[in-house]
């Protein structure tokens, strides 16, 4: 398997790549000392043409990671949101299936307003975005394929290197990829027959983003497994081989509801309960909370 090295030696940064981490470089400048969180979210596309018709992705609607940034903008953290493009985002995440212009009613011909039974819902939220806006609290950054997001994340690390900093990577980033040089240059064709093609492992970056580019941050990452007998060997094992603070383990049909924390000397399950279900608790709420109070304890050891 080529290494983190040669993957970013062979494969030149996205077109906007500088103007985005000139972007987090501001935003972290601005809060300097104070607790910044990145958080990842969404699959990552692989295309299987360099003019991409086609592409393989990975599973992930960005729930996690879009929910977790709001909690985290509410526990103090100035939130730094990479996601992949056209999966949810804070704030708006709450109105994804309803129609924005079913809220809205069009007054005397002339403006526009919303109607009255949605003002409940929209006004505490847009006040929420609002805020975070005007007090730089937040910043969100697209990407969409596996190359984007590879150098968003480096980039993002090395700027990220304090005890202040959280990096909590619920993104589901994708294994395999097609290098562009092997790519076929047009849209394959199926006259052609069915294609035949080699996916090239995508090197393991977690251990540069532990103990090169943000060694001193507080580092959290997330296992995604479909069998719960191997949630916490495999967690247990990113724990040993990373030597991070944190794996949230999730499995795929639960994971709206149960996780694992699972520390270097401790597992807590983490349920939400009916009642939490009725009075509306989100499950990011819960973790975000626990995280805030590790990652305190954790500036206070050091
Ligand atoms: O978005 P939702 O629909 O709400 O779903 C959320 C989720 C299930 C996708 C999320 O909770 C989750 O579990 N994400 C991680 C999925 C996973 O199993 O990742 P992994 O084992 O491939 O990678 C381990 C960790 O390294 C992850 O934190 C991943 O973000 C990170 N990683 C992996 C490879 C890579 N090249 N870069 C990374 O940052």
């Amino acid at each position: 398997m080529e290494t983190h090295e040669e993957f970013y030696n062979t494969h030149p940064p996205p077109l906007n790549y500088e103007n985005d981490i000139t972007k987090v470089e501001n935003f972290v400048r601005c809060h300097k000392n104070e607790k910044i969180v990145l958080i990842t979210s969404g699959g990552t596309t692989v295309p299987i043409e360099q003019n991409t018709v086609r592409f393989v992705d990975n599973f992930s609607a960005g729930t996690r990671g879009s929910a977790s940034a709001e909690y985290f903008l509410d526990a103090g953290y100035a939130v730094i949101f990479i996601y992949r493009s056209k999966s949810l985002e804070p704030f708006v995440r709450h109105f994804v299936n309803d129609s924005l212009l079913d809220k809205l009613e069009i007054k005397n011909n002339k403006s526009i307003q919303v109607k009255e039974d949605k003002v409940e819902k929209l006004l505490p939220l847009l006040k929420k975005y609002k805020d975070a806006k005007a007090s730089n609290k937040f910043i969100s950054i697209p990407f969409t394929t596996l190359i984007d997001y590879m150098w968003l994340l480096r980039g993002s690390c090395m700027l990220l290197d304090s005890k202040y900093c959280l990096i909590y990577l619920a993104a589901a980033v994708s294994d395999f990829y097609i290098p562009p040089s092997e790519m076929a240059e047009h849209k394959l064709q199926s006259k052609d027959g069915p294609p035949v093609m080699t996916l090239h492992l995508v090197p393991k970056v977690m251990k540069a983003v532990t103990h090169n580019w943000s060694r001193q941050a507080y580092i959290v990452s997330f296992k995604l497994e479909t069998d719960s007998m191997l949630l916490e060997t495999k967690s247990k094992d990113a724990l040993h081989k990373y030597k991070h603070q944190l794996v949230i383990g999730n499995l795929l049909h639960s994971r709206k509801y149960n996780v694992k924390l699972i520390s270097p000397n401790d597992i807590e399950d983490i349920l939400v309960t009916d009642t939490n279900k009725k009075n509306g608790i989100e499950i990011e709420k819960i973790i975000v909370n626990k995280i805030k109070t590790k990652h305190d304890e954790f500036i206070n050891n050091i």
